[in-house]
């Protein structure tokens, strides 16, 4: 049997990006996803970039039995897991909805993987998990925080039951990747971020505004110690971390034991200056309104990156503008994302 990479989560915004490069890079793919916030349109538009299909299982990561029946017709040599549900908000008001998803869900796969003897798991972690960062730059040794919600306590959470795991097995190889915040779209305008309604996270909102489909940004706070008082994020393009998988992927297949990489570009940008450089890179004004800070917040976050660099082989190749201007060539060509 040909060997394959399971993708849990394939369908949706980094499943999706990861996939392709995945594919690009000559690997059999098989996806897993439950389509709970995704499309398969976004895998039909994979195949349309690349000319190559990933396998596409419609189910959960719940469902242990449909685990047991993709591992014993495949021969799966390592997952990528992404499946999760990704609100903060939604998960302040569900939270048994992501602790069975993220944390359940999670215990029922990599019990799968282990009956199934595949060992090599790379895990969509957050840095999230860091919390209020004492420092600046955050490296992967800045201790994990007290993380503000369900969602980020869910990925805390995975993360440690995952060290407990490289500890009992040591056949266990796994990649906890952090990423920072993850924006941008394939070049070809065809896949990107398609959020459920009213979108919680910068980039996405700024684009729709700038395509009309919402009036104006409110800006969370412009008293935070930042440079120009407003919060300070690591943007990264998800091309650059979908690389970063594949990267992550080659490293644990030779070895063995659980490690912790950044994926972030080590530079911030305040929310001004992210409205001001898609402002640039779309020709379009941004409107927006200066409001009250939202609650959980935290004044600013960049990553050190220099682990991932120096341990994977892994660089990012794009700057803002190219994340930008990738976002609004998919907005604008895709006003109302997959259509789902
Ligand atoms: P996404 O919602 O676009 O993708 C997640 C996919 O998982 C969706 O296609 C969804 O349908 C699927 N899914 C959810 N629950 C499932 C289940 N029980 N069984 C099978 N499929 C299921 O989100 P994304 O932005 O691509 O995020 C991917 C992963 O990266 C998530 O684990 C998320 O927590 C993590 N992450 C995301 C960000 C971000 O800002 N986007 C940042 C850090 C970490
Ligand atoms: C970025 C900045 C806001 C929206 C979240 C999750 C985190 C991770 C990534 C998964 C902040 C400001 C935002 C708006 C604004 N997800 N903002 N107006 O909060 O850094 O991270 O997504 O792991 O867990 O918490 O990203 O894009 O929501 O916010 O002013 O309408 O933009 O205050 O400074 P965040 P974000």
């Amino acid at each position: 049997m040909k060997q394959s990479i399971l993708v849990t989560g394939g369908a949706g915004y980094i499943g999706s990006h990861t996939t392709l490069a995945l594919l690009e890079a000559g690997h059999d793919v098989i996806v897993l996803d439950n389509l709970a916030n995704s499309s398969q349109e976004s895998l039909r538009r994979v195949e349309r970039i690349c000319g190559k299909t990933a396998t596409f299982i419609e189910g959960d990561i719940r469902d242990r039995e449909l685990l047991d029946s993709i591992f014993a017709r495949h021969s799966i040599q390592a997952v990528l897991h992404f499946a999760g549900l990704k609100a903060v908000g939604e998960s302040v008001q569900q939270p048994l909805a992501y602790y069975e998803n993220n944390v359940s869900g999670s215990i029922v796969l990599f019990q799968a993987m282990a009956a199934a003897n595949v060992f090599n798991l790379v895990f969509s972690s957050s840095a999230t998990v860091y919390g209020e960062p004492k420092e600046m730059p955050i490296s992967e040794s800045c201790p994990t925080g007290t993380p503000t919600n369900p969602y980020g306590r869910s990925k805390l959470m995975v993360e440690e039951i995952l060290r407990d795991l490289a500890i009992s097995e040591s056949r266990w190889s796994i990649a906890l990747l952090r990423y920072f915040n993850p924006v941008g779209a394939h070049v070809s305008g065809l896949i990107g971020e398609d959020p459920n309604g009213i979108p919680n996270n910068l980039v996405p909102y700024i684009s729709q505004v700038a395509v009309g489909k919402l009036q104006q940004l409110s800006v969370y706070g412009n008293d935070y110690p930042t440079i120009d008082g407003t919060g300070v994020r690591d943007y990264i393009h998800v091309i650059d971390l979908a690389n970063g998988h594949l990267k992550a992927l080659n490293v644990i297949i030779e070895s063995t034991g659980i490690n912790t990489w950044n994926l972030g570009t080590g530079q911030g940008y305040s929310v001004l200056q992210m409205i001001s450089a898609f402002e640039q890179a779309a020709n379009v004004e941004v409107p927006y309104a200066v409001v009250a800070r939202r609650s959980g917040d935290i004044a600013e976050c960049w990553a050190d990156p220099k682990k991932a660099i120096q341990e994977l082989g892994w660089k990012t190749q794009h700057n803002l503008e190219d994340m930008m201007r990738d976002t609004w060539r998919w907005q604008q060509k895709n006003p109302n994302g997959f259509g789902k």
